[in-house]
């Protein structure tokens, strides 16, 4: 029998913006793994609110202090392959947080294509059943429609959203360079 593989990991996201769902299952897998790898996708196929280096910065930022932080890294994936990033970078296990059968159904084909790619594999965690009606892209919403969205993503961020969204309205201060989207 080999030596289990990997003492690192990888959570992967577009974190645009990261919410209190991402950080909670950052901060669990740097429970079960020794280093965890948080990639910030480019996703150019998505339309994000938030340029890839501010998207760094906001987890960078959400983790700092957390217990376990330390043992977590924040970087740009970049718009590469993340089972060929995972593999150079020695992390060949993907954690993934699963609200319930919608996300199931939309991660399990990038898990199988993951471990087609380059035999890396992915470990999903229950999501935090608090944080369950939240994601990046409701949180845009609601805040976007002027909601109160405290308490779903970090304190930093929720300033951050209500700036940026209040410079994308007609007449507010100049466009990001990408326009708004993404789950
Ligand atoms: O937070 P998201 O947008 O649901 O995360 C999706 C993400 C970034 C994990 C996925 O799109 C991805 O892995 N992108 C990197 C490019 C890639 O490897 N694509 C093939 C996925 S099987």
């Amino acid at each position: 029998m080999p030596e289990p593989a990997a003492r690192r990991c990888v959570c992967p996201g577009s974190f645009d913006p990261v919410t209190v769902g991402h950080v909670d299952v950052i901060l669990r897998a740097a429970r079960l793994f020794e280093e965890v790898v948080v990639a910030v996708a480019a996703n150019p196929a998505k339309r994000s609110l938030f340029t890839l280096d501010e998207r760094v910065a906001m987890v960078r930022e959400a983790i700092a202090g957390r217990p376990g932080a330390e043992r977590v890294v924040v970087d740009a994936l970049g718009d590469g392959l993340l089972a060929e990033h995972s593999r150079a970078i020695g992390a060949p296990v993907v954690v993934k947080g699963l609200r319930g059968g919608t996300d199931f159904a939309y991660e399990l084909p990038m898990a199988l294509m993951n471990r087609h790619l380059a035999d890396v594999e992915t470990v999903f965690l229950a999501g935090d059943p608090r944080f369950e009606h939240v994601s990046s892209s409701l949180v845009k919403e609601v805040a976007g429609h002027g909601g109160d969205v405290r308490g779903l993503v970090p304190p930093q961020v929720e300033t951050a959203l209500r700036e940026r969204l209040e410079q994308q309205r007609p007449g507010g201060a100049a466009q990001p360079d990408q326009p708004q989207g993404g789950r």
